[in-house]
């Protein structure tokens, strides 16, 4: 199996280096110091698998043009404000790639692909939780993996031998993963997660740089906030005809959210996990939380809006994610 990585920084790189290790052909798409770094001594990624350097069956290019020859997947991993410039640059691959998928957080991603490439069959839905930062040039952190770290599936909810395919390869380089006949769902799913927690932490954390996601659920207010906003998010989830269903457990509390009527009760389940987590050591900050720490801008607009444009099309009022959806804007103005 060949596989390209269009973007790939913190989350493709560690996604790539473990698909290569399983034996998969990888091209990695990236800036050029990340390449040369990669060409010359291999990828490091060091974190919660520990510690692998991966120097056979990866090469690594800074566009498209560069990479070699034909693929079976390629997997699209740059942040989502730079998706379209991304796929200008690799009109080359159209031909050349059997498969398109992406990892990225946003429910507009496979039609994107589709417009690009010219013809939807060519794209299947992927959704992950795993996490990986750029440490600096050649080497990754995977800081984040849950129970069930990746799920693909055919757009139209039926599970094809490309499906099983990259399913088998993710299995066997170490991210457990499952192929789905709901993978529309679980996108949405993902997005509500995902939604919650870097609204959530933006909208409280970032006045202090010492502060981490578990610091904002320590405070009952932090987790009243929390609260309300997975209230609003899962009112647009669920008016769809979803169910949450935790698929990213144990991170995922939107199941539990969903359940508990009573706000009282849903806030002291939040303050709980908030005291678990600092129990267990767990020091993570959202991506979100990351760009505006790291000055750059946010994928707001394609991990909040979504939740405010359905909301106005469904009649349901999300005053809370809206006013935070503001408060991110005016900070992501000033961001690069
Ligand atoms: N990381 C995670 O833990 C995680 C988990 C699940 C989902 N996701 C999603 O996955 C996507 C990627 O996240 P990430 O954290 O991996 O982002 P990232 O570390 O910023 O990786 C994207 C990389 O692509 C590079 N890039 C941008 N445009 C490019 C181009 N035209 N050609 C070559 N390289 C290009 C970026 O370089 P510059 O920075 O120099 O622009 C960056 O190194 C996001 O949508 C994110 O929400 C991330």
């Amino acid at each position: 199996m060949r596989l390209v990585v269009l973007g790939a920084g913190g989350l493709g790189s560690v996604i790539g280096g473990y698909l290569a290790e399983a034996g998969v052909d990888v091209t990695l798409i990236c800036r050029q110091a990340h390449a040369d770094a990669i060409n010359e001594n291999g990828l490091s990624i060091s974190g919660l698998r520990g510690e692998h350097l991966v120097n056979k069956n990866i090469t690594a290019c800074a566009t498209a043009d560069e990479a070699e020859g034909h693929f079976d997947y390629m997997m699209l991993a740059v942040k989502s404000k730079d998706t379209h410039t991304a796929l200008a640059g690799a009109a080359s691959l159209i031909d050349r790639v059997d498969t398109f998928f992406s990892v990225q957080n946003n429910i507009v991603k496979e039609g994107q692909l589709a417009d690009w490439c010219g013809d939807a069959s060519k794209v299947m839905g992927a959704s992950t939780i795993e996490g990986g930062y750029l440490v600096a040039p050649g080497e990754v952190n995977n800081h984040m993996t849950v129970d069930c770290t990746a799920y693909f599936g055919e757009l139209d909810g039926t599970i094809s031998p490309r499906v099983e395919a990259i399913v088998e390869v993710f299995n066997k380089g170490g991210l457990p993963t499952k192929a789905v006949t709901y993978i529309q769902q679980v996108l949405w799913e993902k997005l509500t997660q995902i939604a919650n927690a870097s609204t959530f932490a933006v909208s409280t954390l970032v006045g202090n740089t010492e502060l981490d996601f578990v610091h904002g659920l320590l405070v009952r207010e932090g987790a009243e906030h929390y609260v309300a906003i997975a209230r609003e998010l899962l009112s647009v989830y669920t008016a769809q005809g979803y169910e949450p269903q935790n698929f990213y457990a144990p991170i995922s509390r939107l199941k539990q959210i969903y359940a508990i009527q009573d706000d009282n009760e849903a806030v002291e389940t939040m303050l709980g996990m908030g005291k678990q987590l600092q129990d267990r050591g767990y020091k993570g900050t959202t991506s979100m939380h990351d760009d505006v720490l790291r000055g750059r801008k946010t994928e707001a607009d394609d991990i909040i809006k979504p939740f405010i444009k359905k909301a106005a099309e469904l009649g349901l009022e999300v005053p809370t994610i809206t006013a935070c959806y503001r408060i991110i804007k005016v900070l992501d103005a000033y961001l690069k």
